[in-house]
This record gives C-alpha cells, structure tokens and sequence, in this order.
C-alpha cells in the first residue's frame, strides 16, 4: 500500500510545513480527519466510541482478534460502553475495528492506548508502546498526529516514542505532530466518563499541543492544556500517586486502630464531617485494578534513575501490599474465636473483582486472599456475579450464587468486594461468622461480624 500523504504537493519548506499544521488542524476542526485508536481495551474502546460520536470516523486496531469481531459487530465487551451505542457507531459507518497495522497510512491521528504493566522486578514493563511504536513508525506520514494514551513514566513520549518516529526523516513539530495526553477514565462510574473528565495535553512542541488540543476539544467537555509531554505524563502519575499514599496512610491507620482497638470506620467518618482540610480515604484489603497499584512505581523507577528515591510511593507500596496478609490473619483469628482453624474451614469470598461493580480482576487483593487461604489449607470458593470465572497463571475457579445455603455452607464469609448487587441482609442474617473488609455491614451489630 502506497503511503497516503494528504499534503502531497506540499512543498518541505517553512511554508510547507506550516501548510502542514494548518492542513491537518482544519481536517480535525472539519472532523474530516481519520482516528485510528491503537488498544481496543478499558481505555481505548470509549475513546474510540467517544471521537466517533463526535463526528469522526474512527478505526480501532487491536491484536485481539476477538475484540476486533466483537466490535465489529457492535457487541460491546466493556460495561461502560452499552452494545447499543457500539453499535451505533458501527452501523453509522463511524467505528470499524482491524488487526491491520498497514491502515495506518489512511490515518490523520493516532491514539495509542495499550497496556502499561509492570515486570515481575517491578520495573516498567512498556513492550506494548514500542510494538505499537514500531508500527506507527513504518507507516508514518507528513501531517499526522500521534498522541500516547497509556499510563507511563516521564519522559516516555520524548525519550522512547520520538526517536523512533524520527528515525524516518520525519521531524517532529514539523512534519508530523506528537504528544500525551493521559486517559483519567475510571471504569463503573457513571458521573464521570470519557467525555466529561478533562482532558490534559502537552505536546512535544507548540505546535504538537495546539493540533492536540484541536483534536481533544471536538469529543471533550474541557481541555486541560499544559506546556510540556513530561508534565501531561507527571500529571496521571501526581494523581494516581495521591491516591495510593493516601490509601497507604489510612490503611496504616486501620492497622494502628485494630492494635488499639478503635473503630477506624468511625474515626473516618467523623474526621470527614470537617468542611475543609480533609478528603476520606478507605481502608481496605488491597489495592487492585490496572491504575493504582502499578503507576507510582513507573515514577518511582524514573525517579530513581535521576539519583531520586520516592520514599512515599515505597512505603505506601508496602503498607498497601500487606493488606491482603491482614486479612488473611484476621480471619484465621475470627475463625479461631469459634474454635476453627483456617485449615479444614470452608470460607467464602464475595466479590473478587478489584473494585465493586466492575468486571476487571487484575490486581485485584481478593485473587491473593484466595491463594493464601488455599495455601493454609481452607477450602475456598467464591460468589461474584461480575466474574463467573476466574483463570489466572496460578488457579482457575467458578463463581457460586449466592444463595442462603452457600452462605450457611461456609465457616466464613469474607466480604473482598463492596459490590452493590449482593444482597447483604442475606449475608448478614444466614452466614456462620463474617470478615467484612469494606464496612459494607456498617451499622450492624453482631459479634459474629468482625470488620477490618
Ligand atoms: N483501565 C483503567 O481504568 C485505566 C484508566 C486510566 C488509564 N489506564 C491506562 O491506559 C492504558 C490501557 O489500559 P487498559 O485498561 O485499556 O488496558 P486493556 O488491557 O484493557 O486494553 C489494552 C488493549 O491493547 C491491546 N494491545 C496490546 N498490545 C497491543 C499492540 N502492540 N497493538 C495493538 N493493540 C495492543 C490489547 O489486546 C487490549 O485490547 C494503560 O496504560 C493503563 O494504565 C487504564
């Protein structure tokens, strides 16, 4: 396929190039621009959804073959996008999904929204942007926009992406147009979404951001500007890492609280009543979910290589990965209070995913529950209408009902995940003995909960 430069004819001079820029940002102000979204997942998808319903038409391109027929055929995989405006999209001609890298070449823009996981050394594990990099690579053409999307340490866009895409004689600012711009989106909420979260963007040049900008205001409500890709970048790690401190800190608090027999869950909520100066966080039995238990650690990596320790994220990381231990712990003492051993007990956990009302186990503490009752020797199972299946590298298991007599089969109920679909009453009037890790039984009062 022959490379599509839609500025053909344009001469490479400082004319030209501006000739460029101006061509390529009134194809995006015209929505006449073609959006490819690299990473058809959690992220990519809305996104994908999102420009297309604002009028562009959009090709998503996943490695996934079983993504790629799905969307096609309007059948959505991801809660927040309902089968109904997928298909919409598809039907309109707006939305189309491919495995081909080489329709690159058709394209004005490019997301890149692929995964950013950690290696097992806790390092940055960005295999996924140089593949997707590489590709963007081979078929770059004048006037085109690249924008990353994945979650990644500072200096990803300058450092990494740059030099590949200039290793083609293409010059940055000039020729072709790069910049970041993090996905904030957080899956199961139905306040905020794609559209509605502000939209931060820095590009590599001043031009980069303005053609960035331009692109991001046509499907955005608000675009959050900023002056360089290093601060788009540090912004998402800011945020993440906020919330992982600070989970860290009142996690630490409901350790110190369980020593000094204090209700955390009422410290909290009373602390809370203060108007200003004071955001609640909760305690719980881990951090799960792709975002907040991996991201600090790309800034921590980073920082390191600047001579910098991020003594914050080390500890917040420590204090947050003992939490499932605790659990663990308390309710081999919960069991004990009735003469039962971990060992031999039957236990039940509700909800495995990472956080409640949402389908996504990765990270999630309730897989690390599981394992480590098993491993002391419990029977374990587990009720989650959002997962019925769990297949990890380590054990496979299928989801129960939760039916009366499930919970009256068990020794111990462990409440994982805060679902809004179980029925709690049921849990509260028919399980033997419960450990509830998110105060889902709050007012309650029976010596047989036991809360974290
Ligand atoms: N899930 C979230 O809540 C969330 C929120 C904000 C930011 N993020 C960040 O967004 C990025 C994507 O996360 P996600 O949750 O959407 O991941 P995901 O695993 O749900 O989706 C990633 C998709 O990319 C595809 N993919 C992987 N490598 C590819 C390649 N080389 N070429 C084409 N496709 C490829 C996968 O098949 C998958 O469909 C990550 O950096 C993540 O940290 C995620």
């Amino acid at each position: 396929m022959e490379r599509s430069d839609k500025t053909k004819g344009v001469r490479r001079t400082s004319e030209g190039r501006d000739a460029v820029f101006q061509n390529l940002k009134g194809r995006i102000e015209g929505r006449k621009a073609r959006i490819a979204v690299i990473g058809l997942g959690y992220v990519g998808l809305p996104l994908a959804v999102e420009f297309a319903r604002s009028g562009f038409r959009v090709t998503g391109i996943d490695t996934e073959k079983k993504k790629i027929d799905r969307v096609n055929s309007g059948n959505s995989y991801i809660r927040d996008v309902p089968s109904e405006e997928l298909l919409r999209e598809v039907g309109a001609g707006r939305l189309e999904a491919t495995g081909d890298f080489s329709r690159l070449l058709e394209m004005d823009c490019v997301s890149i929204c692929v995964p950013t996981p950690l290696r097992k050394t806790r390092d940055p594990d960005v295999s996924s942007i140089v593949s997707a990099a590489k590709q963007i690579a081979k078929y770059l053409h004048r006037g085109e926009l690249v924008v990353l999307e994945s979650t990644t340490y500072p200096g990803t866009t300058d450092e990494l992406i740059l030099p590949m895409l200039e290793e083609t004689g293409l010059k940055v600012g000039k020729d072709f147009f790069l910049g970041f711009s993090p996905e904030r989106v957080d899956p199961g909420n139905k306040k905020f979404m794609t559209k509605n979260i502000p939209k931060v963007v820095g590009g590599v040049t001043p031009k980069c951001s303005e053609v960035a900008v331009a692109l991001y205001k046509c499907s955005m409500s608000s675009v959050v500007p900023v002056s360089s890709t290093k601060v788009a970048e540090m912004v998402k790690l800011l945020e993440n890492t906020f919330r992982s401190v600070n989970i860290g800190l009142v996690n630490e608090i409901a350790l110190m609280c369980d020593k000094m027999k204090i209700d955390v869950w009422e410290v909290i909520e009373a602390a809370a009543s203060k108007p200003f100066g004071f955001m609640p966080f909760y305690p719980g039995p881990g951090l799960g979910g792709h975002c907040i238990p991996i991201d600090p650690f790309y800034l921590s990596w980073k920082a390191k290589l600047s001579g910098f320790e991020a003594r914050f994220i080390e500890l917040a990381g420590q204090v947050n990965s003992s939490m499932p231990y605790h659990v663990v712990n308390k309710v081999g003492e919960a069991l004990n209070s009735v003469r039962k051993s971990v060992n031999g007990s039957s236990i039940l956990l509700l909800g495995v995913a990472y956080k409640a009302d949402v389908d996504d186990i990765r990270e999630s503490p309730a897989l690390d529950i599981y394992q480590m009752l098993t491993a002391r020797g419990a029977e374990v199972s587990y009720c989650d209408p959002h997962i019925p299946e769990i297949k990890t590298d380590s054990f496979c298991a299928k989801a129960k009902p939760l039916t009366a007599d499930v919970l009256e089969r068990a020794d111990c109920v462990v409440i994982t995940t805060a679902h809004s679909v179980f029925d709690y009453k049921l849990v509260a009037s028919k399980a033997k003995l419960i450990f509830d890790s998110r105060n889902v039984l709050k007012g309650v009062r029976s010596s047989k909960i036991w809360r974290l």
